[in-house]
């Protein structure tokens, strides 16, 4: 049995983990789990999945979780994180918390030499230089992607060896409004932009997906997971999201991890890996009934959200720290109605363009950064 942490069990990828693992007959056990603000779901997975630690975020739900379950190893907040990420019973960390607030846990998952089933893609964009000299430093521990675009990559790498590989092709869904213009895109509500055609996720990711700055996060994520260079990794949009991403060999072989779009297949992979299991709650992917697999190149007029990552990635250095930063703010100010949709691009492009990046292998360099620039936005824009 695998003992399991889930850092975000609340959260969409969190609930799809802990339905993995309800449907698993006993193959893994819930070591322990954390929520943010949800104290109340949290209360209703320790019900059922009895952990040995949780951590919440808010002070009402510490206090309601201690009433509750006195005997309860029960943390609180960015510490409590911490804590979890670095427990020496766990085989395996789920990072599935959104944004940055992932760095510091994963960092103690890989001072433990743990297995880190890697959800949290700003954890590789705002801090990929410190984890990669981490993991360097601590050879036992391993990073298994679980975005199902790089949990793709990382199976069609298993058809070649990493010097044969010629190219890395991430494939996009093209996001709510795929085909619009900026005219089109310039009075969008928070409630269109949160329809995602293809998958059902966190709010912040789904704005990503409509801004396809989710896709600019992949790319660095791409690069700093897999050691690729930028000139080698490519988008291509693919509306039916059957084709999670795919990998060019230099004998021009391609090879593509194809399955429904269900975030449960590459969770549990990542606790499997390299064994495949059966899981009750996996759905086939029924061929005959897709009528056609579509390509078309991202619109990137429109769409800025790719260009800008490849640029704050071959710039380097802290600019991805302060591309990931600037746009978890500006998210959140669209989501509360503070800003246009389009904003965001303004933001991001203005952050860019005012930092000088420094050398980001320590994390208080990281956090320095991060709290830098998103003072710098909620102050000119909130
Ligand atoms: N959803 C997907 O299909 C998908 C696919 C690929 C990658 N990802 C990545 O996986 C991560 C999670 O995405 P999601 O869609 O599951 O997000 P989500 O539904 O918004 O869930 C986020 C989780 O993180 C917790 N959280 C939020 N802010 C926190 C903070 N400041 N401190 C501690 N915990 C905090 C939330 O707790 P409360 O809910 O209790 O407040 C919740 O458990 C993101 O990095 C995302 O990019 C997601």
């Amino acid at each position: 049995m695998k003992m399991i942490t889930i850092l975000g069990s609340t959260g969409s990828i969190g609930r799809n983990a802990l339905e993995v693992i309800r449907n698993s007959k006993g193959k893994f056990k819930v070591l322990a789990m954390s929520a943010h603000r949800n104290h109340e779901l949290l209360l209703e997975q320790i019900e059922e999945f009895s952990p040995k630690y949780v951590s919440v975020g808010t002070e009402k739900g510490f206090e309601a979780i201690r009433e509750r379950y006195p005997d309860l190893l029960t943390y609180r907040g960015e510490e409590g994180l911490k804590i979890l990420g670095g427990l020496e019973e766990a085989d395996t960390v789920l990072t599935a918390v959104s944004g940055a607030v992932g760095i510091e846990a994963t960092i103690e998952a890989i001072k433990k030499e743990k297995r880190i089933a890697l959800a949290n893609k700003e954890t590789m964009v705002a801090a990929g230089d410190l984890i990669n000299k981490l993991l360097e430093e601590y050879r036992k521990a391993e990073i298994i992607p679980v975005d199902s675009e790089h949990s793709a990559i990382f199976q069609s790498m298993l058809g070649g060896r990493k010097e044969e590989l010629k190219k890395v092709i991430i494939t996009a869904s093209g996001g709510t409004f795929r085909g619009k213009s900026i005219e089109d895109l310039k009075n969008v509500t928070v409630e269109e932009a949160l329809k995602h055609p293809n998958w059902s996720m966190g709010k912040k990711i789904t704005i990503d997906s409509s801004t396809l700055v989710n896709k600019g996060l992949e790319v660095i994520e791409a690069h700093q997971l897999f050691k690729v260079p930028y000139e080698s990794i490519e988008v291509l949009v693919h509306p039916q999201s059957i084709i999670h991403s795919m990998v060019e060999f230099r004998d021009t072989t391609v090879m593509a991890q194809l399955g429904a779009p269900d975030m449960k297949v590459p969770i549990q992979y990542a606790f499997t890996y390299p064994e495949r299991e059966a899981n009750s709650c996996f759905g086939s992917l029924d061929l005959e009934k897709m009528a056609q697999l579509t390509f078309e190149k991202p619109d990137h007029e429109v769409f800025k959200g790719i260009e800008y990552a490849f640029e704050a990635g071959k710039i380097g250095k802290s600019m991805p720290t302060v591309f990931n930063a600037a746009n978890e703010v500006a998210v959140e100010l669209f989501l509360e109605g503070k800003i246009k949709f389009l904003e965001i691009y303004n933001i991001l492009r203005k952050a860019m363009d005012r930092h000088i990046p420094v050398e980001t292998l320590n994390f208080d360099t990281i956090k320095k950064v991060d709290v830098e620039t998103r003072n710098w936005v909620m102050a000119n824009f909130a």
